[in-house]
């Protein structure tokens, strides 16, 4: 029996067109707008009538009456020019949420079959902290990797550190310029060296921007800057020494953020660990004549004669030898397949880099560096935005900080649950601990809510709301739930079998068999705004639900045990779908 309710449905009915000699894939059924008329809608007779040249009323009726007979449907109507209106028999919705909601996964992984997915999301960079653009990049990853987990699949997460390339000379020509006496400079100095980082994260992240500066207006600094990193990726000891001092206090910094944003990466490689296998890579490239030579550069030619808009070459190598960000990502893809050999590998990355990305991905197909049957995806995003509608950015125009966004959003997530008087109710631990759930639960909810290529506003008191389509009120639903199975833990009331007694009840057992749906399309769309809104049409339905049916007070014991158990299915999924989201849910609150 597969977890999609549509699913077996479509394949139900397509039966029966086929046995009218139509073909099956009229069948296909899909959730009613108008729930008034039915729970399903199957609007096949309509085409299927043209392709077989016959009334579709006429279709419809001859299919309507072979479901009948099918048992499975409570009520059965015809509407319109064809459409045909279904509502199923309790027996059968119960059926499914039994079969369902017995299994962990809501009978997902046993649908799925399971592939290797390597997501490469968050991409910070070396001295620079991390700030609004890796924010969606942290949110939509993290989300898409719990996605991935909870299917089934076999995930491997990358934070792809930014630490190879230009900026690593150029900080260390800064640093040397400032403080001279450091051992790192000396050629002939091959260590050992101090063990201690010569620079805080605080000093890097000047560090940079000055020396960034620097070199717009001095090009012997820019010429020294490029020199040293060429000599670092030659491997000179001074300046691996100090670059490794320089990624370490960074990677410790970005690890900050990204435990605040629950992200978890199981590989903390970067541009720079690409290093070793790129002289092998160029080799292979220009022996097999897939690299050539352009004004001393090296390059790949990528461009297809269907071609809409111009597609320059991959830059390999530059006439000064240096490296690119297109090499070391082509030689990363070399060493995924090598090491793990996947089924897909997503890059969760701003749309803005979108061009960088079919670049290489054209040259890994050029120089087969994939598995031909593996796919590459650049799963882009929109920007954040400041309520002008551009780009948000601090009110002197600089970049916005992570983690000043994450620290106003506890902050706003904290004033609000003061507000709620939540103050009183609990300790100034537990109150701080459901404050930054809160946050955290605001700003992701209203990332993912949106479609991944919009640009959003960012607005932390429509964030915070508690009502509407916000994380908060997602979460809040959860915790009235859990707080009405606690009580009725207390009151010694058990759930028990399902009985179906009220509208209410069967449209919350429809919302909760959607969840396959929801999954399989958020994956194959790489879209967590498909889980955000099935978590909320859930939550309006157990709202409904709720106001509709007395729970703990319902005097009928096996109408109270099927209520209970509904409640805590509901609890379930709605806690599986936002751990999807990353958001974690309190006890209380
Ligand atoms: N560090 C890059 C940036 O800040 C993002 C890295 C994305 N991943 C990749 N494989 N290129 O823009």
């Amino acid at each position: 029996m597969t977890a999609s309710l549509l699913t077996q449905l479509s394949a139900r009915v397509g039966q029966v067109f086929e046995t009218c000699d139509l073909d099956p894939k009229f069948g296909k059924v899909v959730l009613s707008q108008r729930r008034e008329l039915g729970q399903f809608q199957c609007n096949g007779a309509l085409a299927a009538a043209k392709s077989a040249k016959k009334n579709p009323r006429d279709i419809a009726q001859t299919v309507l009456e072979a479901l009948e007979k099918t048992g499975i449907f409570a009520e059965l109507s015809l509407a319109g020019p064809g459409f045909i209106n279904m509502k199923l028999t309790d027996e059968f919705l119960k059926s499914h949420l039994n079969t369902i909601a017995a299994d962990d996964s809501f009978g997902i992984r046993e649908e799925h079959n399971s592939e290797k997915v390597i997501l490469d999301y968050g991409g910070p960079n070396v001295a620079k902290a991390m700030h609004v653009g890796h924010l969606r990049a942290t949110i939509i990853g993290e989300s898409l990797r719990r996605l991935h987990v909870f299917m089934g699949d076999d995930v491997i997460s990358d934070v792809h550190f930014g630490d190879w390339g230009l900026p690593m000379g150029l900080l260390i020509k800064e640093i040397e310029l400032q403080k001279p006496d450091l051992p790192y400079f000396d050629a002939d100095n091959e260590g050992p060296f101090p063990a201690e980082s010569p620079v805080t994260v605080d000093e890097l992240q000047e560090l940079y921007p000055a020396a960034s500066s620097r070199s717009k207006e001095n090009p012997e600094f820019l010429e020294a800057a490029r020199e040293a990193t060429f000599e670092l990726q030659k491997g000179r000891a001074g300046y691996r020494a100090l670059w490794k001092h320089m990624l370490d206090v960074s990677i410790a910094e970005t690890k900050i953020d990204f435990d605040l944003l629950g992200a978890h990466f199981t590989e903390w490689k970067g541009e720079a660990d690409t290093n070793d296998h790129i002289p092998s890579m160029l080799e292979r490239f220009a022996s097999n004549n897939l690299s050539e030579e352009s004004d001393g550069a090296i390059v790949v030619r990528i461009a297809r004669e269907d071609d809409k808009k111009e597609m320059p070459p991959l830059i390999l190598q530059k006439s000064d030898g240096a490296v690119m960000y297109g090499t070391t990502d082509l030689a990363t893809i070399e060493m995924r397949q090598l090491e793990h050999d996947p089924d897909s590998i997503l890059y969760v990355v701003d749309a803005r880099q979108g061009l960088h990305f079919e670049q290489v991905f054209r040259a890994a197909r050029v120089g087969d560096s994939l598995d031909a049957d593996a796919t590459l995806e650049h799963v882009g995003f929109g920007t954040v935005n400041g309520k002008d509608g551009k780009p948000l950015k601090t009110r002197d125009g600089g970049v916005v900080r992570l983690r000043s966004m994450i620290e106003d959003a506890i902050g706003e997530a904290r004033k609000v649950v003061e507000e709620a008087g939540l103050k009183d109710k609990f300790s100034s631990e537990e109150l701080e601990d459901i404050a930054t759930k809160v946050g955290i639960a605001a700003i992701k909810y209203a990332d993912l809510s949106n479609q991944r290529m919009s640009n959003y506003v960012f607005d932390l008191e429509r964030f915070t709301k508690f009502e509407g389509k916000t994380g908060p009120y997602q979460m809040y639903a959860a915790v009235r739930i859990k707080s009405m199975l606690r009580k009725a833990t207390d009151q010694g009331i058990a759930s028990g079998d399902i009985v179906v007694t009220h509208e209410a009840e069967r449209n919350l057992m429809l919302a909760l068999s959607q969840l396959s749906e929801a999954v399989f399309a958020a994956a194959d769309k790489s879209a967590p705004n498909i889980l955000c809104d099935h978590v909320y049409a859930l939550t309006q339905e157990f709202n409904s639900f709720y106001h509709d049916c007395q729970v703990l007070g319902e005097s009928d014991e096996a109408i109270r045990a099927s209520r209970l158990k509904l409640c805590e299915i509901t609890l379930r999924q709605i806690e599986a779908v936002l751990d999807m989201l990353g958001i974690a849910v309190p006890e209380r609150m």
